[in-house]
């Protein structure tokens, strides 16, 4: 599963570091980063597609200033859906014309501020290019926009991940977006730099992507018959990792070879928005085992982090392995992982088959390096968890 989880002599360590003196010295529960897996992460990524593609980081996987500062270091750009995210990648350095702004949302506000800023506006319907034009013209600056369209394709993911079918809220239809270009030609005051689209998230296969790359051509070529120019076209992000070992690793290769294909045809540069693929399996959740409970029905290990710290067990029913620091002994039991909030949801890891656990001892929740921390509350006014970069 993770490659970058191994023991070495009975101790967990992450790209060859034990947890446990980390875990020991800043306390639990406590998320635990790796720069050297994101730097693997990342060449990985710059190994598979051809060069010149520029890489967006999908800050929404995780907003933590000493990744995005280390993220910047390593020249890559910035994808952000929010004012919020919007103002800590430029305070973390990252230059305006590296970012993207996607989101099916955006308030007035949000787009004024990036006008101002020059940041380039994913387009996601009519009425906000309607309203990114209005704004422009009262700024009197030109705003820069991508259109983002809805490739109509399914992701084969989970529902709430996929956003890339005829059914989710992102992205235009082809006519819509036609017609939001045709409007958008008239107008001095917005540029149309780019064609966007996302799939969805945690991408297994390669599919998708290939089969959106094959539909896209129709409506770049009814583009470019209605002299609309632009420069690149943005695949989004959305490779997956495997989670369980049940799963495979997306081929990237396969992705790249679309990608390069068409874009060689068209004659576009390529832009690309990973998130998850860089950052998940950076990062594993420390938590303490604070009672074992007994049950006629179940084991329970009841642990000081939960649904309130992760949230995507309770929120897709998402699986994440669950490890002890120091390499288990004696008979295997099957535990529920329970965290301390009053809700049943609040299971961190269901039916999981581990050898005997002890109060006291330390578990590893595995792959946590995106949509983790970012997603963490106070809820039951909880304390959020400490996030340490090794
Ligand atoms: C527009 C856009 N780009 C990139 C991403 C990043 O996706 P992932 O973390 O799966 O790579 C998302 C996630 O939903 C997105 O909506």
């Amino acid at each position: 599963m993770n490659p970058f989880l191994k023991y070495i002599n009975g101790t967990l360590c992450l790209a060859g570091k034990p947890l446990h003196p980390v875990a020991a010295r800043f306390g639990t529960p406590v998320y635990i980063y790796s720069k050297e897996v994101i730097n693997e992460k990342l060449l990985e990524l710059r190994e598979n597609f051809p060069d010149g593609t520029i890489f967006h980081y999908a800050v929404k996987a995780n907003t933590n200033p000493q990744i995005l500062k280390f993220i910047r270091s390593k020249k890559i750009g910035a994808d952000v859906v929010s004012l919020g995210e919007l103002k800590r990648v430029l305070k973390c350095g990252f230059k305006p014309n590296s970012i993207v702004f996607s989101g099916v949302g955006k308030s007035e506000e949000e787009i004024r501020f990036a006008i101002k800023k020059n940041i380039l506006l994913n387009i996601e319907c009519l009425s906000e290019a309607l309203r990114v034009q209005k704004l422009a013209t009262s700024l009197k600056k030109a705003a820069r926009v991508s259109l983002r369209i809805n490739p109509d394709v399914d992701a084969d993911t989970h529902p709430y991940i996929t956003t890339g079918f005829r059914e989710n809220k992102f992205g235009m239809a082809q006519e819509e977006l036609i017609e939001v270009s045709q409007k958008l030609s008239q107008s001095s005051c917005v540029i149309v730099e780019g064609l966007s689209f996302h799939i969805g998230s945690q991408r297994l296969s390669d599919r998708p992507y290939v089969d959106a790359f094959s539909k896209l051509s129709e409506v770049v070529n009814a583009l470019k018959a209605s002299h609309t120019h632009f420069k690149h076209i943005n695949m989004g992000g959305g490779f997956g990792i495997p989670y369980q070992m049940s799963e495979k690793p997306i081929l990237l290769s396969e992705i790249a070879r679309a990608a390069k294909e068409f874009t060689r045809k068209w004659g576009l540069e390529l832009h690309c928005e990973p998130g998850r693929y860089l950052l998940a399996q950076s990062g594993v959740l420390v938590t303490l085992i604070e009672y074992i409970k007994k049950t006629q029905a179940k084991n329970f290990a009841i642990v000081n982090t939960g649904m309130h710290h992760l949230a995507r067990p309770a929120l897709y029913g998402a699986f994440h392995n669950i490890l002890p620091l120091k390499q288990g002994r004696g008979s295997i039991i099957r535990y529920e992982i329970v965290g301390p909030i009053c809700e049943s949801a609040d299971a961190i890891g269901k039916g999981r088959d581990l050898h005997e656990l002890n109060e006291g001892e330390f578990l590893a929740v595995c792959d946590v390096g995106a949509y983790g921390f970012v997603m963490a509350s106070n809820y039951n006014l909880q304390p959020l968890p400490k996030e340490i970069l090794v």
